[in-house]
């Protein structure tokens, strides 16, 4: 651990990649009072940062996440410009391993022998990106949730040639500027959340696709019902008071046998043919009325702040 740096002596952060994830971390780092230099290689990427930045500072502000002094944006016009200064590197380039390995091979050499290089991808097997990189070492998953300068959760994952002091260094760095980092201890397709997020779904992409509820009211099933304690604590502590004051052995006496036989049943998994896709589509244009994506989106924040707001008042101390 003794050889990377001091966490307080991290003052400049790179971010290859600004689109949803990419701008959305410039963002958070900039309030945290970081000097982010980001790059991307697509057309119009510094007008469509700087707008996005533009909407999420007012709200980290409001959050209370930003610090008195915040950081400052440069652009980079390659990707070596941008890591080369850098003492961390968060890199959101496109979920596509042979994007990614490009980008490494271009990076290697020029990251600073002490930084360390995050990726934020949702599912890719780091090991196998790790491959003939001088980095590799200094290489973690820090997996974070759409938007990341909202949701506090990033999830850990080591590759094989990644150094354990390295990941270490990352999960204490995500705690240190405010993020609630988790160790994911074995690398499987989807790292955690995803993985619980996606059995989630394929039980609600099945339940339309068995016509068992509309899209509509699956949305409704969970967001006005079990969503509403998954925010506050989760899924094994819901089910821990799921028994009453005999807690989860008395969940696990009493709900175990049924809910064993509720798997069992549920082991079917939907294909997204075209008929469920327009299905799926169809129920959520309904849903969605004359709301725009943008409307969505600004709805989800909007609430996601005052929820965020009253997590941290009833924090248990
Ligand atoms: N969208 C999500 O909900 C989400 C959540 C968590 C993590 N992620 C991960 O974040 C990463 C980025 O996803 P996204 O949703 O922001 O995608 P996106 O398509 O919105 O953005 C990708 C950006 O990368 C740029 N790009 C293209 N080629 C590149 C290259 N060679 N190097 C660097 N950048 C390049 C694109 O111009 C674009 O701006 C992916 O690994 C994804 O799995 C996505």
């Amino acid at each position: 651990m003794a050889r990377y740096r001091e966490y307080d002596a991290v003052k400049r952060i790179a971010v290859l990649g600004t689109g949803t994830i990419g701008a959305s971390w410039c963002s958070y780092f900039l309030a945290r009072g970081y000097d982010v230099v980001a790059w991307d290689p697509a057309e119009g990427w510094r007008e469509r940062l700087t707008a996005f930045i533009d909407t999420a500072m007012p709200q980290l502000r409001d959050l209370g996440t930003a610090v008195a002094k915040e950081g400052a944006l440069v652009t980079a016009d390659t990707p070596e410009a941008a890591v080369a200064e850098a003492d961390f590197v968060q890199e959101n380039a496109p979920e596509r391993a042979p994007i990614k390995q490009e980008l490494y091979a271009r990076i290697d050499g020029a990251v600073p022998e002490q930084t360390i290089v995050a990726t934020s991808t949702s599912g890719l097997i780091l090991s196998d990106l790790q491959g003939g990189l001088g980095f590799a070492p200094r290489l973690v998953v820090g997996h974070p949730f759409n938007p990341p300068h909202l949701i506090p959760l990033v999830e850990v994952v080591l590759g094989k040639a990644t150094d354990p002091g390295a990941g270490a260094w990352a999960h204490g760095f995500y705690g240190h500027i405010g993020k609630h980092a988790i160790y994911v201890n074995k690398e499987v397709p989807g790292h955690l959340a995803n993985r619980l997020q996606a059995a989630l779904w394929r039980e609600a992409v099945n339940a339309v696709a068995e016509g068992l509820a509309s899209v509509e009211d699956v949305n409704a099933a969970v967001a006005q019902g079990p969503g509403l304690r998954w925010a506050l604590m989760g899924p094994h502590m819901v089910f821990n008071l799921t028994g009453g004051k005999g807690g989860m052995r008395a969940t696990l006496e009493q709900f175990g046998p049924p809910i064993e036989s509720w798997w069992t049943d549920m082991q079917i998994t939907p294909t997204l043919t075209d008929d469920l896709k327009a299905k799926l589509i169809a129920g959520i244009e309904d849903e969605m009325g004359d709301r725009s994506i943008d409307d969505l989106e600004h709805e989800r924040d909007t609430r996601l702040i005052g929820l965020l707001k009253m997590l941290r008042a009833t924090e248990r101390a």
